[in-house]
């Protein structure tokens, strides 16, 4: 919600003089203190480059549950060659970002990760989602991982298996990745602890058949929203991330920082003003819910400026290994979902990718084929995913996520959601305007230099010119309907 100002300074005095009324005057003075000095430093440290120019080095400011994984596997990997890939840092920095040479570098570290690397040589992307629906994947996310362990017979043996699965996999596994890493053993000894107390009652038909709130088998939504862990990390988490405030970031003042944004909401605006100053400087920010206009978008802004900056090196890109990848490189190899880069089954299928198109990896890669490949990749890799999950939620059968399911969701709990989600929901709202901006941008530069013919000739190019033409007709329509309108006013007012 848009609040007046004047109402907004209303509620500020108010909540000063009740502040200055209690004992914990001297905490809101101190907490603002520290809001606003991290403030103003953060947003000092703004580099004023031009931000639409992809720099050496492209960071790909990962917020969990955005779909950032389909821009990673289906537009990334054919763009940058695993040589220019940073070694992943899910977890925390392995590595010195100035030493090596490295030009991707994909994570869901927050954005004080960029104390870390050379500022002005790096350009930041992101994706963001409608907070909403952001936590309730990320609920079904941790679910879902954590059901998988229930094939053991106990949760001692799950964690076993876990911990051997990992030394096996050697790369990084999905238990070794904020948030999963907390969120993911949290869920699963809670998932344990309800079916234990199943078995000990007896309990044979569960009584509930709406799968948020079935506590006899998992953790019921509104409570899972409601827990210090959400708190910790599901809950604003896009803003904090972005504005690098998250419970995993290597600003040292962050933890203070956040807990004051959450003890006193109003300090949130400050938060919210650096996150949204960091979005604008952004090369480029996606939306989920409008992934085709997003990666469309992606491939002009950032794989246009990735090819031609290749070419000019001299790297070669990795054009094709469309197809052979896909199917190798998500095996299920589970309980881990393939955040690992050289575990043995991304290593298997470089290696079937790079013997199969000898032929095609001297093409030049065009942003045409890129997005051509897009489509068949993202299919290939949703297919998985879904397998994955039916699978999966099979463990806590009757509960099953489905978007029926969803709505049947109490509006009690969805206005929780959105109460604790408050700055994520006014960050979203700046995002789809700066969205909106930059299809603008892309398609006038697209429109008047013509440096990708073809564009238009697809079906993108031509619904947008179909929308204009619409709204134009719509427009003198309008206009004629309220001519005609007034001059029969006119004419009776005469009569
Ligand atoms: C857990 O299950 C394993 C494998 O069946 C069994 O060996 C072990 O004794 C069990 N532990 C407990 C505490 O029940
Ligand atoms: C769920 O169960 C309640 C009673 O237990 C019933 O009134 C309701 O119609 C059921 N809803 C659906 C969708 O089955
Ligand atoms: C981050 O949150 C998790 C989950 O609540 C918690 O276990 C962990 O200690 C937190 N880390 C920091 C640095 O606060
Ligand atoms: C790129 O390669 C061409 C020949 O293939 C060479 O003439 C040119 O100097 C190279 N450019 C760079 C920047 O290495
Ligand atoms: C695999 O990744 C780890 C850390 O991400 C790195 O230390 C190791 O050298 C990598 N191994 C190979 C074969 O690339
Ligand atoms: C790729 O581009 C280079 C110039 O950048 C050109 O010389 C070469 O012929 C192109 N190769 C193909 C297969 O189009
Ligand atoms: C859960 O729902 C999906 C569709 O949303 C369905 O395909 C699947 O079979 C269901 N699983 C169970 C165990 O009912």
């Amino acid at each position: 919600m848009i609040m007046d100002p004047a109402l907004k300074f209303a509620v500020l005095l108010i909540l000063f003089g009740f502040v200055n009324a209690s004992p914990t005057n001297n905490d809101f003075g101190r907490c603002e203190g520290i809001v606003k000095k991290w403030a103003l430093s953060s947003l000092d440290q703004e580099v004023k480059g031009d931000k639409h120019t992809l720099q050496d080095l492209l960071f790909f400011l990962h917020v969990p549950r955005t779909g950032g994984r389909t821009y990673f596997h289906c537009l990334l990997k054919k763009l940058y060659s695993s040589s220019l890939e940073c070694p992943r840092s899910y977890d925390k920095l392995r590595f010195d970002p100035r030493k090596t040479k490295c030009r991707l570098l994909v994570t869901h570290d927050d954005y004080s990760m960029m104390s870390k690397l050379p500022r002005e040589k790096t350009s930041v992307v992101t994706i963001l989602r409608n907070p909403i629906d952001r936590v309730f994947s990320t609920y079904e996310f941790s679910v879902e991982v954590a059901a998988r362990f229930l094939v053991h017979p106990n949760l001692t043996s799950a964690t076993q298996m876990a911990g051997r699965l990992r030394a096996k996999t050697k790369g990084v596994s999905t238990l070794d990745i904020w948030p999963w890493k907390y969120l993911v053993p949290w869920m699963r000894e809670d998932l344990f602890a309800r079916r234990d107390a199943r078995m000990r009652k007896g309990l044979r038909d569960i009584s509930s058949n709406d799968s948020y709130n079935m506590e006899d088998v998992v953790m019921p939504l509104q409570e899972f929203i409601n827990k210090q862990v959400a708190w910790d990390i599901v809950h604003n988490g896009a803003t904090f991330q972005v504005a690098g405030l998250t419970n995993s970031s290597y600003l040292a003042e962050s933890h203070e920082v956040r807990h004051c944004v959450q003890k006193f909401k109003i300090l949130g605006d400050y938060v919210l003003q650096v996150a949204k100053k960091r979005l604008d400087n952004m090369l480029y920010v996606g939306l989920t819910e409008n992934h085709r206009e997003s990666a469309k978008m992606f491939g002009n802004v950032v794989g246009a400026q990735v090819i031609s900056q290749m070419e000019a090196s001299n790297s070669s890109v990795v054009s094709s290994n469309t197809k052979s990848e896909q199917s190798s490189s998500f095996s299920d190899s589970e309980p881990d979902i393939n955040y690992h880069q050289n575990g043995t089954s991304d290593q298997k299928s470089s290696k079937i990718a790079s013997t199969d198109h000898v032929e095609a990896s001297e093409e030049n890669m065009t942003v045409g084929k890129l997005m051509e490949s897009y489509e068949g990749c993202i299919s290939t890799l949703r297919k998985s995913q879904s397998h994955r999950r039916i699978n999966s939620l099979k463990r806590i059968s009757p509960a099953n996520f489905s978007k029926e399911a969803r709505l049947r969701v109490p509006q009690v709990v969805l206005e929780q959601i959105r109460s604790h989600n408050n700055l994520d929901l006014e960050l979203y709202k700046y995002a789809q305007v700066i969205f909106a901006k930059q299809s603008e941008h892309t398609m006038e530069k697209l429109v008047t230099t013509e440096r990708f013919p073809g564009l238009l000739n697809d079906s993108y190019g031509i619904m947008v010119w179909k929308v204009i033409l619409l709204a134009m007709s719509i427009v003198l329509l309008l206009f004629f309907y309220l001519y005609v309108n007034a001059r029969g006013r006119i004419s009776k007012v005469k009569i």
